[in-house]
């Protein structure tokens, strides 16, 4: 099978959002506004309370699903339909919002370090307005494939080495994987074929990612087909990836804060429906 490479390298940009929550936006910023079909990707991490205990005050979504994958901290969900549930380190949110929730995210503590990623996946046109979903899903229920000497590899969605992850139903095919190197430790991970897909390091200095090397904070968009084949030299520091592959969708893009749909007459509709209470 041949090799991905990376085509693009991109670091994140410092930013807020929410009621003032610091994250650093690494998908979703000019360098990279997209990666079809994904939309955003946000990291936040700090010890520091005033960075995020404001939150994510009422906001709605509309036509697209986010992925919040919680390493560390407590968060807790509500939205208009009922539902809430708390985030807790290790857990994973898959949230479709189809046709449209209202929803606060907000830090269940006070202190201590809150970190994580939120992941925002298009929806395609025939699935934009389809009912709300959501897939709480405990730590425990994330399982772990050790398919090499100093690797774990945490299998959120998809497919690898054997072990299913939990999250079922989503169209794009995702495969969302944090995989674990310690120094030495080298591994070839399979991706569907024709999947874009990114890698990001979040912890340690470095990950070797086929030839090339990708820094601590810098995400590598990955050419089209084959494996990705990753590495830790035996005298760096333990590295911890985020790889991440979802079908692309092909679909036009029209884009207005929480709203994402095809065309922009839509957008204004997302508005109106917001506006008037039929979210
Ligand atoms: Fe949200």
């Amino acid at each position: 099978m041949a090799s991905r490479t990376i085509t693009r390298r991109v670091r994140g940009i410092p930013t807020s959002d929410g009621a003032g929550v610091k994250l650093t936006r690494v998908i979703g910023q000019p360098m990279l506004d997209s990666l079809d079909p994904f939309l955003l990707l946000d990291e936040f991490g700090s010890d520091s309370a005033t960075d995020y205990i404001a939150g994510f005050p009422d906001h709605p979504h509309r036509g697209f699903e986010t992925v919040t994958y919680m390493l560390d901290g407590r968060m807790r969900h509500r939205d208009n339909h009922g539902n809430s549930g708390l985030l807790e380190s290790g857990s994973v949110q898959w949230m479709t919002a189809g046709r449209g929730i209202v929803h606060s995210e907000m830090p269940e503590q006070e202190h201590g370090l809150m970190r994580g990623f939120q992941l925002w996946v298009n929806l395609a046109a025939k699935d934009k307005m389809t009912d709300p979903r959501y897939q709480d899903i405990a730590p425990e229920k994330i399982p772990t494939a050790e398919p090499a000497s100093g690797v774990k590899v945490r299998v959120v969605a998809g497919e690898a080495f054997g072990v299913r992850g939990p999250v079922d139903g989503i169209a794009i095919e995702p495969v969302y994987l944090d995989i674990a190197l310690e120094p030495g430790a080298q591994l070839t991970v399979p991706l569907p074929e024709g999947h874009s897909a990114f890698a990001y390091v979040f912890e340690g200095d470095a990950a070797h990612v086929g030839a090339d090397v990708l820094g601590l904070r810098e995400l590598g968009v990955l050419s089209k087909g084959g494996a990705v084949e990753l590495a830790v030299p035996v005298d760096a520091k333990a590295a911890r990836v985020l790889l991440v592959a979802g079908r692309p969708l092909n679909e036009s893009v029209a884009r207005y804060g929480p709203f994402v749909m095809n065309t922009p007459e839509q957008i204004v509709q997302a508005m109106q429906d917001y506006q008037s209470g039929r979210f």
